[in-house]
């Protein structure tokens, strides 16, 4: 294990990410992580950047003792900056000027007397396109250590400690704007800690499998909800790989899920993968809800997540009643829940000197008062790692791409109220242009794709007759976080052809907008005058939102 400990920098994550590329397994912690309270003996540590300077009276620091374990250690940008202060409280200084992107590393090869201060750039062009970010610098080199690399703005940009695996670079190799960064990365933790690349999907599946028998135990029970999303399924089916139908899943129909998603969701985890699951079609609970309920997106979720909860729990209890009679099974303990990688590093990076690490809430609601206690069988993966699980076992590559569906689902692509009319309308469009992508093959390219329902009527002519019909809007975006966004650009012809069929298959339809690229501002006339329209239809997020509500 490489034990990453996180200053803060935006880039930290990235760090991780990389060493998952190498195979190589490692762990992200707060930098203020004392070291006798590890878990694990870590092979090497990275020092991350940081948005402090060192010097500051209330800077973040490492536990001493990380210089103490005798294990190799790189700090990279506010990490190298930290090395130095610990060798001499001194050295680091702000520079004249910010150095911001691309720079030039000079490598020095066989600067020191000790064969390992060279082996950080082994096997690495002496000139290298690297990428910069910071503000501080180091004015003189810390005693003890060697210069390994320089840029124009950055004399120190690489030193290396002459006696021990202390190395510091001031650029940031895990950003992929430095070419040859995952090579260094490579350098430092598999050839100079002597980390093991042995971190695979296989690997994952085999411990994962054995740690959920260990800590259910031979009767141990588990219950979670599953949507039909990929991360779900994911931690379902491998819940079922390891204790088979004493992991019990609930579907909720909730009344606003993509048409005909309840029977496939059911087909696919019950025939295709085994999963023992129960599917509640309680679409009549939930609309009853939410009819009359206009103004207010929120009110809507509340009523969702709400009522969700509570079915969960009574099928819960129901399950639980029924398993407690049986010979050979224990009580239900455990709740199962998909959390990712992404969602661990948010709830446990560092903060800041003063703010208090947030804990995770995704299923608070649903723990309440079930004194059930949490299994995350995919909180280690990345998401295009748990694409990569789910197809080693077995999940239908449809399942495993799906674009991500909010758990209020429709509800908030339909503006305004939720009936069953307009829950048909939206699904029919949905359906259509979501059909229409995959035929054209851009699936995989668009992050999520939905079509909303406007609650306003335009004017059309059908068949000779003037109609007065409501309005969709289709929105597709491009995203690697969700939390920025660009829309898809699609061909105009492309566009037409979905329009087409949407107004002439889905009765109540009569008009068919798209929020895409286009360098012309949109004028409300195109929206035929309706309020709804404040001249934006063409909006990336920011500053528009994923979804419509
Ligand atoms: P926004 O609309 O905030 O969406 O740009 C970002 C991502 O989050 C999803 N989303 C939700 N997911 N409950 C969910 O489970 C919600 O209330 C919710 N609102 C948005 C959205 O689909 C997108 O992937």
């Amino acid at each position: 294990t490489i034990l990453v400990l996180d200053f803060g920098s935006q880039y930290t994550h990235l760090i991780t990410r990389r060493l998952r590329e190498l195979n190589i397994y490692s762990e992200m912690l707060p930098c203020t992580q004392k070291i006798s309270e590890l878990s694990f003996k870590p092979k090497g540590i990275i020092l991350s950047g940081g948005p402090y300077s060192v010097y500051w009276d209330d800077a973040p620091h490492v536990d001493p003792a990380v210089f103490e374990m005798g294990v190799p250690i790189l700090g990279i940008c506010y990490g190298l900056q930290e090395i130095a202060w610990h060798s001499d409280q001194k050295n680091v200084v702000a520079g004249e000027k910010r150095e911001y992107g691309h720079a030039i590393l000079n490598v020095h090869k066989h600067s020191g007397k000790t064969a390992h201060v060279d082996a950080l750039f082994a096997g690495l062009e002496d000139d290298m396109d690297v990428w910069m970010s910071h503000g501080d610098k180091l004015s003189q080199r810390p005693a003890g250590f060697v210069t390994v690399a320089a840029s124009e703005n950055a004399p120190f940009a690489g030193i290396a400690h002459e006696e021990k695996e202390w190395f510091g670079i001031q650029f940031h190799p895990e950003v992929t704007h430095t070419k040859k960064g995952t090579p260094l990365i490579k350098n430092f933790a598999a050839n100079i800690c002597g980390a093991k690349q042995d971190w695979t999907m296989d690997a994952f599946v085999g411990k994962e499998i054995e740690r959920i028998r260990a800590l259910v135990g031979p009767k141990g029970q588990v219950i979670g909800a599953v949507s039909g999303g990929v991360d779900s399924t994911v931690a379902a089916k491998l819940m079922h790989e390891a204790i088979g139908d004493r992991f019990h899943a609930i579907m909720v129909d909730n009344g606003v899920l993509r048409l005909n998603e309840a029977k496939q969701v059911k087909e696919t985890l019950t025939a295709g993968l085994g999963i023992n699951l129960t599917v509640i079609d309680a679409s009549d609970r939930f609309l009853d809800l939410l009819a009359g309920v206009k103004d207010d997106p929120e009110k809507k979720r509340k009523i969702i997540g709400n009522t969700f909860i509570e079915i969960f729990q009574e099928k819960a209890k129901e399950i639980a009643a029924a398993a407690k009679g049986s010979a050979n099974e224990g009580e239900i303990e455990w709740l199962l829940q998909g959390t990712l990688y992404p969602d661990v590093i948010e709830s446990i990076s560092f903060k800041g000197p003063s703010a208090t690490i947030k804990t995770h809430h995704n299923v608070g609601g649903l723990l309440e008062g079930m004194h059930l206690k949490l299994i995350e069988p995919l909180r280690e993966l990345f998401k295009d790692e748990v694409r990569a699980l789910g197809t080693q076992l077995g999940i239908p590559e449809d399942l495993v791409w799906r674009h991500p569906f909010p758990g209020p689902g429709l509800a908030i692509r339909i503006i305004g109220e939720v009936t069953r009319d307009q829950v048909r309308i939206a699904q029919q469009a949905d359906h259509i242009f979501i059909e229409e992508i995959k035929k054209a093959g851009y699936y995989k390219q668009i992050s999520q794709a939905y079509a909303a329902l406007l609650p306003v009527k335009a004017v059309g002519v059908m068949g000779d007759k003037r109609v007065h019909a409501q309005v969709i809007a289709l929105r597709a975006v491009e995203t690697t976080d969700f939390m920025t966004a660009d829309v898809f650009d699609f061909p105009t012809k492309f566009l037409s052809k979905v329009s087409t069929r949407i107004v002439n298959e889905v009765d109540g339809v009569c008009r068919v907008l798209y929020e895409g690229k286009s360098s012309q501002q949109p004028t409300t006339s195109e929206l035929s005058g309706h309020e709804f329209a404040n001249g934006q239809i063409v909006t990336s997020k920011p500053p528009g939102t994923i979804e419509m509500e």
